[in-house]
């Protein structure tokens, strides 16, 4: 939608909000991803607006930073001890005035301050989008008016300010707060959204006449809109059929309930613009999400931040991605990733947890039980199961064998581990970094790598193996191992040992005994 650029956005959130029982300022809440002041922020940045100002005072240093982090060209308002709506916008319009006053000298301009449409909305306002913003914008500077508020029918009004009409013409004639409502006010279902526009010298000239006779003891911004009127003021409202665009949160219960209101509807955005959510109820998107057509999101997947999957990518069941890329046809099976990428067409899970810094190539596997890091792992190569891999680099076509664990840490400094491409880990490896592998390396099963591997070289290090005959029978007698070993050698009665059995034997007592007889863990002497 076209529409006019206003003068100004003020977004109000310099309340504490008492009732979300919170030591997080409520407009640092969040739902979808975002927190209720960004989600402000980026409706209000929607309008392009000439100015921004973001009214602060509760936790003032918590929410201007967090302001600031969203939207580096916010101007900070801070509001003084005089509560209320009305004072806040005051204090807003008093660094607007500034700003312009300011930026005019630096062009050698005479303006000193704001002109034409203020838009005000609080910050507590969720679904409000940009669209319904801007329909309210065209519809102010359309109707020439001096405020336009945009309002809504709920079926339980308690806790809101009432909208007043006149009789006859249905004319808006101003709001009632509902502490300072009639019963006959009070049965007025039409609210006030707290949000408005605002022609600026409409502002200014009721400012000085805002009382704080009313029941909260405040300057409320809903005076403006009587004084507007009787001003001669054409004060007008727009009412959006949908509630729960402009509904507020003051607790968590409607935090809860608004933000699976909004989870619902980016869910059926998405379906409709192509992507399969086979359950919609236990699908979570953020805000900021981009998904490609083609998507297949299963049920029980959750997707934060700025987390992208590209066309095709099947996410779910039951996965959780924030910050991640997934590209085209790659499928992630109940797992946790965080800050990763996962290449076109590979493959993660089920039970994998990647950490930040984890790129996986195209074609490529991180299988059941692997924990990655800070690891960039090539084009077709995998690390399919039970591992774990931190600092590291893989080349392409290397496979990573079973419970292989990338040693990073020496107890004070992480180091790195390169390994090359069409590389062959053995089976349970430890690979202690610092280390570098060769392009086309073996290891073998059970190696502790602590020298580098040359290209093509075979890197092993395990002990031989030694086999001691009838051991079991021996040393285990009576057990259901030593009988099925007997009965796999034939003997029905126990045979006497070989020669070399007993030689073993002896070397092995000479080793030391085993600390018990009954410990399954005694013949770990005999080395691995
Ligand atoms: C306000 C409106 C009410 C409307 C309702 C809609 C007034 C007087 N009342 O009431 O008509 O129906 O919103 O949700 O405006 N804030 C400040 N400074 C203050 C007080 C509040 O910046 O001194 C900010 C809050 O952070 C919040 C917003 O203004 O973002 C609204 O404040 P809140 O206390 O929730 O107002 P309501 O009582 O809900
Ligand atoms: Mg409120």
């Amino acid at each position: 939608m076209t529409h006019p650029r206003p003068a100004a956005v003020v977004v109000l959130a310099a309340g504490e909000g008492t009732r979300m029982r919170s030591a997080t300022p409520k407009v640092l809440h969040a739902l979808a991803g975002r927190t209720m002041l960004g989600h402000a922020l980026a409706a209000g940045r929607a309008l392009d607006p000439q100015r921004l100002a973001v009214v602060v005072r509760h936790e003032r240093d918590r929410v201007a930073a967090h302001a600031l982090e969203l939207d580096p060209q916010a101007l900070i308002a801070d509001q003084d001890d005089v509560p209320g709506t009305g004072r806040a916008v005051q204090c807003a319009l008093g660094v607007l005035d500034a700003a312009v006053h300011a930026a005019s000298a630096h062009d050698g301009h005479d303006a000193d301050q704001v002109e034409g449409a203020v838009v005000v909305l609080a910050g507590d306002i969720p679904l409000l989008d940009g669209d319904t913003l801007a329909e309210l914008l065209a519809a102010h500077v359309a109707d020439g008016n001096a405020v336009t508020v945009l309002t809504t029918e709920v079926a339980d009004p308690t806790g809101y300010g009432r909208v007043l009409r006149e009789p006859g013409t249905g004319e808006v004639l101003g709001v009632v707060e509902h502490k300072d409502a009639d019963d006959e006010q009070r049965a007025v279902r039409e609210i006030n959204s707290s949000v408005y526009v605002f022609d600026a010298a409409v502002l200014r000239g009721a400012f000085g006449r805002l009382g704080r006779d009313n029941a909260q003891g405040e300057v409320y911004l809903t005076d403006v809109l009587a004084i507007a009127r009787s001003d001669g003021g054409a004060v007008r409202a727009l009412r959006v059929d949908d509630p729960v665009l402009v509904e507020g949160v003051n607790d968590r219960v409607q935090l809860a309930t608004l933000g699976a209101e909004m989870n619902r509807r980016i869910v059926a955005d998405w379906m409709l613009a192509g992507v399969t959510v086979v359950d919609p109820a236990t699908t979570w998107v953020d805000a900021d999400v981009e998904l490609e057509q083609d998507v297949t999101l299963l049920p029980g997947t959750q997707l934060h931040g700025r987390t992208r999957v590209a066309a095709g990518a099947v996410v779910g069941p039951d996965s959780t991605l924030t910050d991640v890329v997934v590209e085209a046809g790659a499928h992630v099976v109940r797992s946790h990733a965080t800050q990763a990428r996962i290449g076109a067409q590979a493959v993660v899970g089920p039970f994998s947890y990647l950490r930040p810094g984890t790129s996986l190539g195209a074609d490529g596997k991180i299988g059941a039980f692997v924990e990655t890091k800070n690891a960039t792992i090539g084009d077709h190569s995998k690390v399919p199961h039970l591992s774990y891999v931190g600092d590291a680099e893989i080349g392409e076509h290397t496979n990573i064998g079973a419970a292989t664990i990338f040693v990073n840490y020496d107890g004070v400094t992480k180091h790195r581990t390169t390994i090359g491409s069409h590389v062959r880990i053995g089976s349970d490896n430890a690979l202690v970094a610092p280390v570098t592998i060769g392009d086309g390396a073996y290891t073998g099963a059970g190696s502790v790598i602590r020298r580098d591997v040359h290209p093509g070289a075979l890197g092993i290090n395990t002990a031989p193996q030694r086999t001691i005959d009838r051991w079991v029978l021996r040393r285990r007698p009576g057990t259901p191992s030593a009988e099925a070993a007997a009965a796999a050698l034939g003997d029905e009665d126990e045979a006497p040992l070989s020669p070399q059995a007993r030689a073993e034997l002896a070397r092995a007592q000479e080793a030391g005994p085993p600390s018990d007889p009954r410990d399954p863990s005694a013949p770990s002497t005999e080395g691995r």
